[in-house]
């Protein structure tokens, strides 16, 4: 007998691909978006209406109705609330230039998201949808991440300071789905009683969402990740951010960052990107506003 394999995620090329082409349609709007944030569903694979579904299951559709795949996150421009010290306009592109960033350093963090300019309310950004129990966020997976996960939450604080993401609330931090529990809460592997009553650590992938203020000129570091101040920063993200700052100068991604960025703020990038890379030690809280209001 053959157990089924396990459901593979497409490629970001593949997802990107999708999110560019496919018809979406609004299904929902997030309760605690600052913005007009929408949950969308892709309709190229079930081109069925909203209504439709309704009608076919006789109720109003719930989201385990719908494959998470066939799921979005839309941010069209004219629901962006404007801010004082971002320029009118421009937040969707800020969340394109993040995955970006994320997707060149190699570490996975930024679900994919694209710019769209014929959604149902105009030019955006679409992101993957990431599955997730919101309980799972930065603070639980603090006391209950595997190693793993907590290698992710550091390079989450290096991808913030490289991006100077000025919200990095502690719900933005997603630890998606589906969650395979690993090793056991620093039980002794030898006491079987102790590692049948110590707590599962949680394992997988972080997602991290919500990138709309990020890349200004000046520095506005603003984030929950301030645990491992002090700390030394693994060789290995500062080897990627060198690479990174290559990539940026003169290739591919530069070009597609110019045309998501002023060009003084990817001149003020790749200042950030040289001081990370010389960063032996995670930041200290600096600066007058060094966390987020609310913190999750
Ligand atoms: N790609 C995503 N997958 C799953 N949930 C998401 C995704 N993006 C956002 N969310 C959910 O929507 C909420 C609002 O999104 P956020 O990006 O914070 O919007 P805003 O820019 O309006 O503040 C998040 O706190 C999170 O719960
Ligand atoms: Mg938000």
């Amino acid at each position: 007998m053959t157990t089924p394999e396990p459901p593979v995620r497409p490629t970001d090329a593949e997802t990107a691909d999708r999110l560019r082409g496919a018809p979406f349609e609004p299904i929902g709007r997030f309760a605690d978006a600052s913005n007009a944030t929408l949950l969308v569903r892709l309709t190229d694979r079930d081109p069925r209406t909203h209504e439709d579904l309704a009608a076919d299951l006789g109720r109003d559709p719930a989201l385990d109705d719908v494959d998470p795949v066939d799921l979005a996150v839309y941010k069209p421009r004219r629901g962006a609330a404007p801010l004082w010290d971002f320029p009118a306009g421009t937040l969707h592109q800020r969340e394109v230039a993040a995955y970006e960033i994320s997707a060149a350093l190699g570490w996975d963090l930024v679900p994919v998201t694209v710019l769209v300019d014929d959604g149902p309310f105009g030019v955006g950004s679409l992101q993957r949808f990431v599955p997730h129990d919101p309980t799972h966020h930065y603070f639980h997976l603090l006391d209950h991440g595997d190693e793993d996960v907590i290698d992710q939450l550091r390079a989450m604080v290096v991808l913030d300071a490289v991006i100077d993401n000025a919200d990095r609330k502690g719900g933005h931090v997603l630890l998606e789905h589906p969650v395979t529990t690993g090793s056991t809460g620093g039980a002794d592997a030898g006491d079987a009683g102790d590692a049948a009553d110590a707590e599962p650590l949680l394992s997988g992938r972080i997602q991290l969402v919500d990138h709309g203020v990020s890349f200004n000129v000046e520095d506005k570091l603003r984030t929950v990740g301030w645990h491992f101040a002090g700390e030394p920063v693994p060789e290995v993200l500062r080897a990627d951010v060198v690479r990174l700052g290559q990539a940026v100068v003169g290739g591919p991604l530069g070009e597609r960052l110019a045309g998501l960025l002023a060009p003084e703020e990817v001149a003020v990038l790749l200042d950030r990107i040289a001081r990370v890379a010389e960063l032996t030690r995670f930041p200290e809280p600096s600066g007058r506003h060094p966390f987020p209001w609310p913190m999750l």
